[in-house]
């Protein structure tokens, strides 16, 4: 067996695993990744080699990269994703569950051998500033050069993992092959009990780039749960007053419901000297700081956005960030070597090559991006990156604001009573699915903090951990709610939305410094239309705002009898709180 590269590790426990798994893998060749520029070129090399990669203009977007994943692996499989621990009951109804021992051997069987002819790449990687307390180590052993690149971008990947990690053998095991990419050799299996994860069959995003979704979200959850932290699938982000005055917020909403947007967000023209800073756009590692307030830190080192809807109006920075050094998956290809996509700001030019590789037209009827297409980028990228992610402590988190893609029943924005009731508006967010994750496009489903397809243990026991966490922060950020997806009766999204959205923002950042009021209403705390900045915003009038802020009676009785239905589900961990919740709402409706 050949080994590569200058990345091999010295401790003891690592070598240990990582021998073990190329016994049961048996590639030819182990890479041992250092994470250096160096590396990255070579990687590039081989990944053209390849045809794994594409090379785009270099002129146009130096450092970039095309690649068209398989067809029948475009998204999360959510129904092929499993928490194997030792009893059914600890997953809840929400999640697939197999036994351990059950699964390793599945897998084990799937994966004897699965290296043969192929080099097994050590990913070494770093989730969250090097030195926080909040950070962990995990080490991702893949059979795919596009994997490892990709976690080169998303995570802080190499050298910089090892010297955290040192001689702890308290690291994520991470296995990845392929294998053919046959649907029905595909799983994603975690172990948390052994801070394990094993993922077969697939080469695209969540499925695969281990640290985010899997350690990030799922491992990261059961830990945080049993050492009193927060794993979120939130956007972090600071809001900075022309007086130099900054709060942070961290906000969930499902896949492909507008965090990266969010986090990137440019304020209007008329909010003169106001500034948003990314700390993140997808994941929040929060725990209670020894001031009595939540810290949060952004434990990845990338964004691996949703292209579709990117343009220099929607999101000028995210369009500035994805200019160099960016892999771009399932996008369209022009004829000049760039990347295209469905809401790009100019059409697509003639002889674009759809995300399958054949020609396309605007007359074909299809997409030419994949709608789940996406980007690979760099957050040292983002002109308005926030220099505390790298802060090992973290920003303290001000308001926590949730929200879904609700074409009706939904208001702009209204704020929770308190903490409990916070957590109630957490636990009931609905969003019609997207298409991040295979099949249900369009339906609206129960998807509490952004978190269904993600948390690692049962959701009831889940919302408790909220619950108990009130216990531990003094000062505890407020809690809100936002829609930015109602439409009107043409079917149209009735509020601008992106950077607009910064209205919504302002008037939160001022109901948590006690400076905007509001009034009281059956859902929460609703801003007065006259406490809400409209100015300057063409075309939309008082009368749009009141039909975006309208609680419709009716239609929130359904709303509550369809929320019962996930808590029907979710009874036996329910806590009581939610039952409450519940019936104080219906009797304020
Ligand atoms: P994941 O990466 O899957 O977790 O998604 P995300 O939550 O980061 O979503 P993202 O910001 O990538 O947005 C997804 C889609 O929603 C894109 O097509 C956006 O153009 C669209 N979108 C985002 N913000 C807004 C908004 O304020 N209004 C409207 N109408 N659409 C938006
Ligand atoms: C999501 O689906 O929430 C994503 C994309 O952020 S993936 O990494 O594929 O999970
Ligand atoms: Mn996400």
């Amino acid at each position: 067996m050949k080994e590569l590269g200058n990345g091999k590790p010295s401790n003891k426990a690592l070598l240990e695993w990582i021998e073990e798994q190329i016994e049961l893998c048996q590639p030819d060749a182990v890479y041992w990744l250092d994470g250096s520029d160096e590396e990255d070129l070579e990687l590039k090399r081989i990944a053209v080699e390849q045809g794994v990669l594409i090379p785009l203009n270099q002129e146009k977007r130096p450092g970039c990269y095309y690649h068209r994943s398989n067809p029948n692996d475009v998204a999360r499989v959510e129904n092929l994703t499993f928490i194997c621990t030792p009893g059914e009951e600890e997953v809840g109804p929400t999640n697939n569950w197999a036994p351990p021992e059950e699964m390793y051997a599945k897998l084990r069987n799937l994966a004897s051998g699965c290296m043969k002819g192929r080099t097994m790449y050590v990913a070494p990687y770093l989730m969250g500033p090097l030195g926080s307390d909040l950070s962990m180590v995990g080490v991702e052993l893949t059979d795919s050069v596009y994997v490892a690149l990709n976690m080169r971008i998303m995570s802080r990947m190499g050298k910089v993992a090892l010297e955290h990690l040192g001689d702890s053998d308290h690291f994520n095991k991470g296995l990845h092959s392929t294998l053919d990419l046959s649907p029905d050799r595909r799983f994603i299996c975690h172990f948390p009990q052994d801070n394990t994860i094993i993922s077969l069959g697939s080469g695209y995003g969540g499925n695969v780039l281990l640290g985010k979704k899997c350690l990030g979200l799922r491992i990261a959850s059961y830990l945080g749960r049993r050492e009193g932290w927060m794993a979120e699938h939130m956007l972090i982000l600071g809001v900075e007053s022309p007086e130099g005055e900054k709060t942070y917020v961290a906000a969930a909403f499902p896949s492909a419901c507008g965090k990266t947007n969010f986090a990137m967000l440019i304020p209007p023209a008329k909010y003169k000297g106001w500034k948003i800073w990314t700390v993140g756009d997808d994941i929040s590692w929060m725990k209670p700081g020894s001031d009595g307030r939540l810290y949060a830190i952004n434990p990845e080192a990338g964004y691996f956005g949703v292209a579709p809807g990117t343009n220099y109006k929607s999101n000028p920075n995210a369009m500035k960030t994805i200019q160099k050094d960016t892999i771009f998956t399932n996008v369209a290809l022009t004829p000049d070597g760039d990347v295209w996509w469905e809401g790009m700001d100019d059409p697509a030019p003639q002889g674009t090559i759809d995300w399958k590789g054949n020609p396309w037209s605007p007359e074909s009827g299809e997409k030419a991006a994949h709608p789940n297409s996406r980007f690979t980028a760099p957050m040292a990228n983002n002109p308005d990156l926030a220099p505390e992610v790298n802060d090992p402590e973290g920003v303290p988190i001000s308001a926590i604001i949730f929200g879904g893609r609700r074409a009706t029943t939904i208001p702009l924005v209204f704020q929770a009573f308190n903490w409990i009731h916070g957590v109630f508006i957490g636990a009931t967010v609905g969003s019609e699915m997207t298409a991040a994750a295979v099949g249900g496009m369009g339906q609206v489903r129960r998807d509490p903090m952004a978190m269904l397809p993600f948390c690692g243990y049962d959701m009831g026991d889940y919302f408790a951990h909220w619950l108990s966490m009130r216990h531990k922060i003094q000062f505890p950020p407020r809690i809100f709610h936002v829609n930015w997806f109602r439409k009107d009766e043409e079917g149209k999204f009735i509020w601008p939305g992106y950077g607009e959205n910064m209205r919504v923002l302002k008037w939160i950042i001022d109901r948590c410094r006690g400076r905007s009021n509001a009034h009281e209403t059956p859902l929460g705390w609703i801003p007065d239309s006259a406490d809400f900045d409209l100015e300057g915003l063409q075309g939309f009038t008082r009368d749009q705002f009141d039909e975006l802020q309208n609680i419709d009676l009716q239609a929130w009785k359904k709303e509550v009898i369809s929320q019962d239905e996930l808590f029907m589900k979710l009874y036996p961990h329910l806590p009581k709180e939610m039952i409450f919740q519940r019936e104080l709402l219906i009797s304020r409706l």
